[in-house]
């Protein structure tokens, strides 16, 4: 079995951190959302793996991954012109799939399931097409089955009047037969090809269609909030209490709490869960529960907490506490004692700032 991971699409509800990076190599708690279903991927025995990616984004993409051999898998990059639709992608893989059984994977979601259990079923089933569902409080803003005896009897794409509460969470396993409804199907009302609709297609034709539904938690990280939530609940399952980084007598350390090399923290307070990584600085600051920090960082005077703080970025002088806020790569923001005391802003496209 091979994996399909889909990577392309523009991310424009993440700007403006999607200007620099695609959403899927964002970091949350210190590693990139794709890394987390590629180690999944990999546990579910799954050594194939092809990303389809933009061609804006491509680069990016191989230079973080490579041929994937580091990591222990076989990577092979896709390219879609244009985001067209998850069915759409599935028909540029065509070639890559070459028509193998696969399973199929959201590059934005990040799950926490087993896929080995999801893979097993699958195969024990015999099925054609076999989806993941979870049940959502809003499945409007989600693709919905409708499942009987264990059968998917019906699937619609964001339905304004939900036939169930059971959303696809982004992760598929199909046979060839995917095919037959990925080139039967016409664009949505959203103009894309939907995947959705090619599952439909399979049940309308009488194939076998089935869904496990988890229950644990699942994220689909399209927004900052989300990868905020993201962020703390991978944090919450931190399980450990590593300190190579330097620490004055005069901090406190408390809980779970990783702090990379040669970070230093000075007269500090942090209380896990917390990750720090490599060459940051932390003085006279309290960095609160659930924030990831990156590398190269400075925190001085300034109170942290439920947050993510990219690469490079520097907060000074900071005389609120800030909570559920992610800083992008080398972003800095300070106060000054200068006068005249004005704000003072280069704030790049589409930022958003809350001043108290
Ligand atoms: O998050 C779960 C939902 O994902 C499902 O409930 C829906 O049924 C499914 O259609 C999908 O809906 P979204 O509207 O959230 O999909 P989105 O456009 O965000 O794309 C999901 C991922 O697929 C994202 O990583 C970008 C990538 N993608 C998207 C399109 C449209 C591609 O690689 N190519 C594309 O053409």
């Amino acid at each position: 079995m091979k994996a399909l991971i889909l990577c392309a699409g523009k991310g424009t509800r993440l700007r403006p951190l999607t200007f620099t990076s695609a959403k899927h190599l964002i970091p949350v708690a210190n590693k990139p959302i794709l890394f987390y279903s590629l180690e999944m991927i990999k546990k579910a025995g799954i050594e194939e793996v092809g990303i389809v990616v933009s061609p804006d984004n491509k680069k990016e993409f191989v230079n973080r991954l490579g041929d994937g051999k580091e990591i222990g898998l076989k990577i092979s990059y896709i390219v879609q012109t244009e985001p067209k639709g998850l069915a759409h992608a599935v028909k540029v893989a065509e070639e890559f799939l070459n028509g193998e059984e696969f399973l199929m994977y959201l590059g934005d979601n990040l799950i926490k399931e087993d896929l080995s259990g999801f893979v097993k079923d699958f195969k024990a089933g015999k099925y054609d097409a076999y989806i993941l569902l979870t049940p959502v409080d809003d499945p409007t803003r989600f693709g919905v089955a409708v499942v009987k005896e264990g059968k998917v009897v019906r699937v619609i794409e964001k339905p304004k009047e939900p036939p169930s509460n059971l959303a696809i969470v982004g992760v598929y396993i199909f046979n060839s037969k995917i095919f037959e409804g990925v080139n039967n199907i016409k664009p949505s009302w959203r103009g894309e090809l939907e995947i959705t609709d090619a599952i439909g297609y399979l049940i309308d034709k009488g194939y076998n269609v089935g869904a496990r539904i988890i229950y644990g938690w699942w994220k689909d990280t399209g927004k900052p909030d989300d990868l905020i939530d993201a962020n703390r609940k991978i944090l919450e399952d931190l399980d450990v209490r590593f300190i190579r980084g330097e620490v004055d007598s005069a901090s406190i350390i408390q809980g779970k709490v990783y702090i990379d090399e040669d970070t230093t923290i000075i007269n500090s307070v942090i209380r896990g869960p917390v990750v720090v990584g490599r060459r940051t600085r932390i003085v006279n600051t309290y960095v609160g529960p659930y924030t990831s920090i990156g590398n190269e960082v400075v925190l001085e005077n300034c109170e942290v907490e439920n947050s993510i703080i990219l690469d490079g970025a520097a907060l000074i002088n900071i005389n609120s506490r800030i909570d559920a806020s992610i800083f992008g790569k080398s972003s800095v923001v300070s106060t000054s004692d200068g006068k005249p005391r004005t704000l003072k802003f280069v704030v790049g496209d589409h930022s958003k700032i809350r001043l108290i």
